[in-house]
């Protein structure tokens, strides 16, 4: 049965699922994982693909895969990515969709984390860049006590930077994570502190896609001159 994005927005367990596993993180005092970050993910995973010309079924699993990605919050951040793909599994045999369709979308879940995931499909690629390109202030929680904005590292990049946007072009082969990075309240090293290994899989996944990678904080480009051997490698195992 062709199962749409809109099936699965409307569908209360994907809610309830969703719910959970930012009620989860916030218990843990992780950044925003609610429904903003999973619309963004979707929304940003169908353009990419959109952009380098794949069909539009493709482009749907694509969004659904990224709207569901981060289910598995809902019982533990470790393997998330792996427990999720389980959980969305179930959930999408329930539903009547095709089970091709279902390992379309589960093989994504399950490797869209840096800790054991690697780009191994298109959709899994546009996925990972989608997800790992959602830094922003807005994902820090409004009621975080003040000390913890500054001390916490992963509050005070996030809050640094002030916009994000991928760009993908299609003629130069290139999808650009594009920053504006407020150098007033925070460093741009600790910014690598966090996403290097991070930035490390978006170049990867940018290679699955016929692509290189490139990041720019301020204007400047950061990642994304060289393409080595070894990183083309990694991106095809
Ligand atoms: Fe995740
Ligand atoms: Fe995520």
């Amino acid at each position: 049965m062709m199962i749409h994005l809109q099936d699965i927005r409307n569908n209360p367990n994907f809610q309830l699922l969703i719910q959970r596993a930012c009620d989860y993180l916030t218990a843990r005092g992780y950044t925003e994982h609610g429904l903003r970050h999973v619309s963004y993910v979707a929304k940003t995973t169908a353009y990419i693909l959109t952009e380098l010309g794949y069909d539009a079924r493709t482009v749907e699993l694509g969004a659904i895969a990224g709207y569901l990605h981060d289910i598995g919050n809902m019982h533990n951040r470790k393997y998330h990515g792996i427990t999720g793909a389980n959980l969305v599994y179930t959930e999408l045999r329930a539903m009547g969709m095709d089970l091709d369709e279902i390992c379309d979308i589960t093989t994504a879940i399950a490797n869209h984390e840096e800790e054991i995931g690697a780009p191994v499909t298109p959709i899994t690629a546009a996925l990972i860049i989608a997800d790992k390109s959602d830094a922003h202030r807005t994902r820090v929680h409004r009621k975080i006590p003040e000390k913890d904005k500054v001390s916490d590292i992963h509050n005070r990049v996030n809050l640094a930077i002030t916009d994000s946007r991928v760009q993908v072009d299609a003629q130069a082969k290139t999808i650009t994570l594009d920053i504006d990075f407020d150098q007033t309240s925070c460093q741009i090293m600790d910014f690598f502190e966090i996403y290097l290994n991070r930035m490390e899989m978006c170049k990867q996944a940018a290679v699955k896609l016929g692509c290189r990678f490139r990041l720019v904080i301020n204007g400047l480009e950061l990642l994304g001159h060289v393409q080595t051997s070894e990183q083309e490698k990694k991106a095809g195992a």
